[in-house]
């Protein structure tokens, strides 16, 4: 079976690298012919690695020789953040002409990719194919670009033709943190908060309605009696903490929402609640023996990745008393069933719920069934400026969560019925009894 150690290197621009470039280019002269109308000129490889598109520098210059098992194969031109900051353009990507057609481009672009994926803000990669070379666009076609409809001319001094534009946008890395945090933007945070409180819809929070049915349930579920000690994670603006604070409960809100956090307590100081509120990240929850009942809802839960959660699990373990309940509701595979991966862009020429100024946005929905979980990505644009945000969510089976919580006790669903029938499908709740 024949092996391939694939390795890219970049290159420094030394008289030894570009020799062995320009040799490189000898071997592939179809593409030159194709692309150029003619055989590279001798100093082709000095002209390529020193070529730059308009208003980019050499900062932004990614010239790599490929290797493989140390013997050179090919060349990759990549221009970061160009067209715009949040792409890549693959200027370059040329193999021996001896070695194509062997599944060898596919493994390269593959190891590309990966790297590019290293460059946190690009969230997209692109390729212009010369019309007069179209025999490469099943290629690209297969390891998912898609044409943008853009066309540009093209002209050399002995040849004109056209170049098709191609994208191919990159998945973020399953679990990667890369976006911009949202919770304590001035316009979003404004907004957020407006859709927990419009009790109409179920957007950021349930209806009131369903909250108050949600915090009899759990009280009738976990046999709880007034004085006992309730915390309650990613408390929004404390429509939970009320609730229960009302029913003569002790009770504590965490949010790291500074927007939500200052609603809450003013709101709990207007109706003379007493909860106590603090503005912050619950992954670094700090309790100990303290709590009868911690509760985590509207599938946040979910939205944290494994990696936080692994941090998170023992911390809510440590914060309640011995005998004592978590209850979060999740989404469930059921729900993993009905998602697809999507793309849509719309625009919002008066401002929306992520800017207050004019933007487009494209939103992505990707799927990671390996791990029953999904990324909706909101990139928006004002002009040149695209800010990039993610929300995760994953899906749980009762068996997985059950697992998770074997080392600290036992996990078991609850029944609810909560008031729109597609979250009864898609949703449930559980409660995790600590028995230690
Ligand atoms: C979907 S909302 C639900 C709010 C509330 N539980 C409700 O249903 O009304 C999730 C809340 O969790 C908060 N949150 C998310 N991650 C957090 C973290 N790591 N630390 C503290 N709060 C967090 C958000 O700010 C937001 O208020």
């Amino acid at each position: 079976m024949k092996s391939h150690f694939i390795s890219f290197k970049k290159v420094s621009g030394s008289l030894e690298e570009l020799k062995v470039v320009q040799d490189l280019y000898q071997e592939t002269p179809q593409y030159f012919l194709n692309c150029e109308g003619k055989l590279p000129v001798c100093n082709q490889a000095e002209l390529d690695y020193k070529s730059l598109p308009p208003s980019t520098d050499f900062s932004q210059k990614y010239f790599y020789l490929i290797a493989d098992h140390n013997a050179p194969i090919g060349v990759v031109d990549v221009i970061r953040g160009f067209p715009s900051q949040e792409k890549a353009m693959i200027g370059l990507f040329l193999l021996k002409e001896s070695l194509q057609h062997q599944g060898l481009g596919t493994l390269v672009f593959s190891l590309l990719e990966n790297l590019i994926s290293e460059w946190r803000e690009i969230t997209a990669l692109r390729i212009g194919v010369v019309r007069n070379n179209g025999k490469v666009i099943p290629f690209w076609k297969k390891t998912g670009f898609l044409e943008t409809g853009e066309v540009k001319l093209w002209e050399t001094d002995t040849m004109k033709s056209e170049v098709i534009v191609f994208e191919k946008e990159l998945k973020p890395k399953l679990g990667s943190r890369t976006s911009l945090p949202f919770w304590d933007d001035e316009h979003i945070s404004k907004q957020m908060l407006n859709c927990h409180l419009s009790f109409e819809n179920d957007l950021a929070s349930r209806k009131l309605e369903t909250i108050q049915k949600t915090v009899e349930a759990i009280i009738k579920e976990t046999g709880l009696k007034q004085g006992a000690k309730v915390l309650d994670l990613g408390c929004g603006p404390g429509l939970y903490t009320e609730e229960f604070s009302k029913r003569g409960f002790e009770v504590t809100g965490i949010d790291f929402s500074k927007r939500s956090i200052a609603y809450a307590k003013e709101s709990a100081e207007a109706k003379k609640i007493p909860i106590t509120y603090y503005c912050q990240d619950y992954l670094n929850l700090d309790f100990d023996n303290e709590f009868d009942l911690i509760i985590m809802i509207y599938l946040d839960y979910g939205a944290l990745t494994v990696h936080e959660r692994n941090t998170l699990n023992p911390k809510i373990v440590k914060a309640l008393k011995d005998k004592a309940y978590f209850i979060f509701d999740v989404y469930s595979e059921e729900h993993f069933k009905t998602l697809t991966n999507a793309s849509f862009v719309s625009d919002y020429p008066q401002g929306g719920f992520w800017s207050e100024k004019p933007y487009s946005l494209k939103k992505d929905i990707f799927l990671y069934p390996e791990a029953s979980a999904d990324l909706t990505r909101y990139q928006v644009r004002h002009h040149d400026d695209v800010k990039t945000y993610q929300i995760w969510n994953h899906s749980f089976s009762l068996e997985a969560l059950r697992n998770v919580f074997l080392p600290w006790g036992k996990v078991n669903k609850i029944n609810f019925t909560l008031s729109s029938d597609r979250e009864n499908e898609e949703t449930f709740f559980v409660r995790f009894d600590k028995e230690l």
